[in-house]
């Protein structure tokens, strides 16, 4: 079963929304290589693809909350710590036991669900924030 984004995930805002949609596909991405069979190199590659614009993603989303005063700042960056720390731990048991089935049990419980469980209460938290305080 692929990873997709869907439309119920839109936010309104369109640097937001597409950023989104380019996590949903290297999440995909990484769950294709490991079911695929790729080695433990290429799948490292897809973890580290991922990771990488998680990272930038997030900050992107917290300049924003900066530069608006957003309220619910804290809160919202302590979630993406959350996020932050459950690809940590996955990137270890990558590194000890390579591309497992329990690699992808943990992508899918961990990082999928709380993309999407993210995306669809606290981001639009924030995008209706931002639409309602245009900078
Ligand atoms: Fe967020």
């Amino acid at each position: 079963m692929a990873i997709t984004w869907d439309p119920t995930l839109v936010l309104g805002i369109p640097e937001i929304d597409a950023q989104h949609q380019e996590l949903f596909r290297r999440l995909d991405a990484l769950l294709s290589a490991i079911r695929g069979g790729s080695s433990r190199d290429e799948v490292g590659k897809t973890l580290a693809f991922l990771g990488d614009y998680a990272v930038q993603h997030f900050s992107a989303e917290e300049r924003h909350m900066e530069e608006r005063f957003y309220p619910g700042l804290a809160d919202h960056r302590a979630e993406h710590r959350i996020f932050a720390a459950e690809f940590r731990a996955l990137l270890a048991e990558h590194h000890r036991d390579g591309p497992t089935p329990s690699l992808i049990i943990r992508v899918n419980t961990q990082l999928t669900s709380w993309l999407r469980s993210h995306v669809y209460r606290t981001d639009r938290a924030l995008a209706d924030f931002l639409r309602a305080n245009p900078g």
